[in-house]
């Protein structure tokens, strides 16, 4: 490994959010495909039945990801596609779209990093209970064993989950995300067992990896959607709205990975409310498993102030709006507190590497004829957020990498095809890909950082 950078560059999509191709070589329904097909969930009814042809059009976007010059790639693995129904055996016409993606990258120079969980759930699963349900847990460790098993000679980059938060507070608690209930307590249970499948996966993949001689080199983590909660004043009240909602979005994870306990504060409030973390006898010991990659997820971090509590006594911080400018999220662009979080998560959780699985923007294009967009918005999104991240990295954290999302324009899950957040766009007519001036920046940054570090 004498060659290794020490910084990885790379760039991220997800299963759902770009393969399209969701009936062919026996792909079962996922929870996005129900959810999607549901009316009023998703904007102008969009689906991920087509999305970016990706499964198609496979070998052209890894040429274009060779052109940028990125080290690797996170894309994830549709569970549906590889393991029908989510329980059986390995389904080797699924399975063999990801091996063919694999060596397609590795002849490229590109390395492959598998996330096993970007959201598109097994429907039967989901119908048998999905996440509040323990038995998922146990069902995604199997599921990330066959995966392993297939892959495991070629692949050495693990990432369990994406965003655990999103799983359970998007999909279960607001249902704004598959599979769309609004249930607090089947929230929390969500919570513990992708937490539990987390833990469960790992275990599965390091005892394969060992028993294959194979543990040199593998990386095995899990990634976070985390950000900066700052109080918009300094009254007691919005203190606690501030560390409510650090300690939700946050330490909830952050927690119980890496220190082995749930923060009692939330674990408490939350059982008060009537919505008990579902812990058993030994889960903490499991989901505290060696966590060597810590991926987290950046857009944006929130000023709050504390507002009354509702009917259903939960704490509700509101966002206080600062006058900086908004991508086309409505999310406010704050890359200081990128430096801010990392600096943080050194101090408070030393241990694991940590990699910006995430970060990036969607903003209103404005394609010319020829498809090109000078987004020059995107360009200062990803030039602020990648100095934020280098400067921490300067001031000692242990960061390894950067992954811009997106590679491409692609499913933005409720939003449909309405939110671009890719360096590259899709003329979802034509399925056309056309670098945007993003995309050239990317890669000079990416050209300029290896040079200096070789120098
Ligand atoms: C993250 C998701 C990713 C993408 C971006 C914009 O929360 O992981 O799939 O939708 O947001």
């Amino acid at each position: 490994m004498d060659n290794k950078p020490t910084f990885l560059w790379g760039v991220a999509t997800s299963s759902y959010q770009i393969e399209g191709a969701v009936a062919e070589d026996g792909r079962s329904p996922s929870i996005w495909d129900t959810f999607s097909a549901t009316p009023g969930t998703v904007l102008r009814g969009a689906t991920g039945a087509v999305a970016c042809d990706h499964y198609h059009r496979m070998p052209e976007d890894v040429a274009l990801m060779a052109e940028l010059g990125i080290d690797v790639y996170r894309f994830s693995i549709a569970w549906p596609r590889v393991q029908p129904g989510g329980s059986g055996p390995v389904n080797p016409a699924g399975i063999a779209f990801y091996d063919r993606l694999v060596d397609e990258l590795l002849a490229n120079d590109i390395t492959p990093w598998v996330t096993l969980y970007h959201w598109d759930l097994p429907q039967e699963l989901e119908d048998a209970g999905g996440w509040p349900n323990r038995d998922t847990a146990y069902r995604f460790a199997d599921y990330a064993g066959l995966t392993y098993d297939a892959l495991g000679d070629r692949v050495q980059q693990w990432t369990t989950m994406n965003e655990p938060w999103c799983s359970a507070m998007l999909g279960y608690v607001v249902g704004a995300h598959a599979p769309g209930r609004q249930d607090a307590r089947a929230g929390m249970r969500a919570v513990h067992h992708l937490l539990l499948g987390h833990g469960l996966a790992s275990q599965v993949i390091r005892e394969k990896a060992a028993a294959q001689d194979r543990l040199d080199g593998l990386e095995v983590g899990i990634t976070l959607n985390l950000g900066v909660a700052t109080p918009a004043s300094d009254s007691a009240e919005d203190k606690a709205a501030a560390r409510w909602e650090d300690g939700l979005s946050n330490r909830l994870y952050l927690d119980p990975l890496l220190r082995g306990e749930y923060p009692a504060d939330i674990a408490t409030k939350v059982a008060e409310l009537g919505s008990p973390l579902p812990v058993q006898d030994g889960d903490l010991a499991v989901i505290a498993q060696p966590v060597d990659v810590l991926g987290i997820n950046y857009y944006s971090s929130r000023l709050v102030r504390s507002t009354p509590v509702g009917d259903n006594g939960w704490p509700t911080p509101e966002a206080v709006d600062r006058d900086v400018e908004r991508t086309a999220m409505g999310w406010e662009v704050t890359p200081e507190a990128l430096t801010d979080l990392l600096l943080r998560l050194e101090r408070e959780y030393p241990g694991p590497d940590w990699y910006i699985t995430e970060n990036g923007a969607a903003y209103d294009d404005q394609p010319d004829a020829n498809g090109y967009v000078d987004d020059t918005d995107r360009t200062n999104y990803l030039r602020s957020h990648i100095d934020a991240a280098l400067a921490a990295r300067a001031q000692g954290v242990n960061l390894k990498g950067y992954f811009a999302w997106s590679l491409m324009d692609n499913f933005e899950w409720a939003f449909g095809y309405d939110r671009r957040f890719g360096i590259v766009r899709v003329d979802y007519e034509t399925q056309q890909r056309t670098p945007k001036r993003s995309a050239r920046y990317y890669a000079d940054r990416i050209a300029a950082h290896k040079a200096n570090e070789a120098g």
